[in-house]
């Protein structure tokens, strides 16, 4: 459910024409509902109501700071994967004792930092890192909060580059080496061994390997507690998946049901780590075309938005909607939506049967809130697109287009080649 719909024949974002925000900001950006934003964190949380837990918005999905202060202020806490994350969610006025680390390299610096910030836990994924979280700490003169992220070996049956929770994976201790480490880690005098946690993939569409994955977790708790190690939380990580096409998805309800039927008998605080379940279909890239051509083996439409405004069909070969910004009676064509980068991967869609669009007309390109703009890049020199967020019938500009200027900040020449 999503507040983006047609009214006379012309999309709207609630209550604002999507042409009218053309007309102020220009073409391409991103469009958010806060509206959406905020029921699909409230369906999410409220549906884990029944039991202990923190919802911790995996900020990688989106990390404006405006997006994040709207979840802060329904209650959320963040998962981080940097320093700049932790720097953007703290700007955004988070609630520290809500804040987990994940990630397989976390630097020293970013490590001291979060222990400054007296964030609740990292969730460390080697032996390595937890010996240098706990040297960190002693130097701080803190003790860090820790649950190791394991790895259960469990087949999300999702897309390859995003699937993390399988061996072949790099991210997590083995669940089999987990005890031993554990043990090891309880040692560690600066540290306070609080919790497990897992992440097993991204885009999953089914129930069960989330289920997996508890059942695995919930076995190394009982070892652990029986060792005397006092484990409170248990993080089963983000990766719920959503409709792009046709994708038949678990509503967050029965995610929920099915994770807490399942975890009666076992007393922790959950925390979960959702970022595309709550953005993604809260957010579209809207994009006019620039020029449409034709050979004899295919249609092209050549639009202003590139791979480097959003990457995910070139790089996961991903699924966007594409709508028209002003629907019209006309025929369909099969056709290849282009950007304008140098490279034959910059597409928006591929081999797609879509309408005829013509030169000025304006596009929708949709359920891209999560891992949008936050993977986008400066490639060929292009500068970042504004975000846009439409709340109570106005719009707001929440990051403004960069201009020239921006993409070269920092940059210096030599003396030497003065
Ligand atoms: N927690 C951890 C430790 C993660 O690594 C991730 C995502 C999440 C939570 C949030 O997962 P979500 O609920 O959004 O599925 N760029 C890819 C997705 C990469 C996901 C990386 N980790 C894409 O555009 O599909």
């Amino acid at each position: 459910m999503n507040y983006f719909h047609y009214k006379d024949k012309e999309l709207w974002c609630e209550e604002v024409p999507v042409t009218d925000i053309v007309s102020a900001v220009g073409t391409p950006f991103y469009l958010y509902s806060q509206r959406t934003l905020k029921h699909h964190f409230r369906v999410f949380d409220v549906a884990f109501s029944g039991v202990p837990h923190i919802t911790c918005f995996a900020v990688k999905s989106n990390s404006n700071i405006a997006v994040l202060r709207i979840f802060i202020a329904a209650g959320s806490g963040v998962d981080i994967v940097s320093g700049g994350e932790l720097y953007r969610a703290l700007q955004a006025g988070v609630d520290t004792s809500k804040v987990v680390y994940s990630g397989v390299g976390k630097k020293v610096d970013e490590i001291e930092y979060a222990l400054k910030s007296d964030i609740l836990m990292f969730n460390a994924e080697s032996s390595q890192e937890l010996e240098v979280i706990n040297s960190c700490a002693q130097r701080l003169g803190k003790k860090a909060g820790v649950a190791l992220r394991v790895n259960p070996d469990v087949d999300p049956e999702t897309h390859p580059h995003i699937s993390t929770g399988l061996m072949s994976n790099k991210f997590g201790i083995d669940i089999k080496k987990s005890l031993e480490e554990y043990r090891r880690a309880r040692m560690l005098k600066h540290v306070d061994v609080k919790g497990v946690s897992c992440h097993i993939g991204s885009q999953v569409t089914k129930i069960s390997p989330f289920l997996d994955a508890l059942r695995h977790l919930k076995k190394l708790v009982r070892l652990l507690r029986e060792e005397g190690m006092d484990i409170q939380y248990l993080d089963l990580g983000g990766g719920l998946g959503i409709t792009y096409d046709k994708e038949d998805v678990p509503h967050p309800s029965e995610y929920a049901k099915a994770i807490i039927d399942a975890s009666k008998d076992i007393n922790c605080t959950f925390i979960f780590e959702p970022g595309r379940v709550i953005v993604g279909n809260a957010g579209i890239l809207i994009t006019e075309v620039l020029y449409t051509k034709s050979n004899d083996a295919k249609n092209f439409i050549i639009v202003d938005a590139g791979m480097n405004d959003l990457v995910r069909p070139s790089l996961y070969n991903s699924y966007h909607q594409i709508r028209p910004v002003i629907e019209k009676e006309r025929e369909e064509i099969i056709a290849d939506v282009v950007g304008p980068i140098c490279e034959s991967g910059d597409y928006l869609a591929k081999g797609r049967k879509i309408f005829r669009f013509e030169r000025g007309e304006l596009m929708a390109v949709m359920s891209a809130g999560a891992y949008g703009f936050t993977m986008s890049s400066n490639y060929n020199s292009r500068g970042r697109i504004p975000e846009v967020l439409v709340s109570d019938g106005q719009f707001f500009v929440i990051r403004k287009r960069e201009v020239y200027a921006d993409l070269i900040r920092g940059e210096e020449i030599p003396d030497f080649l003065r």
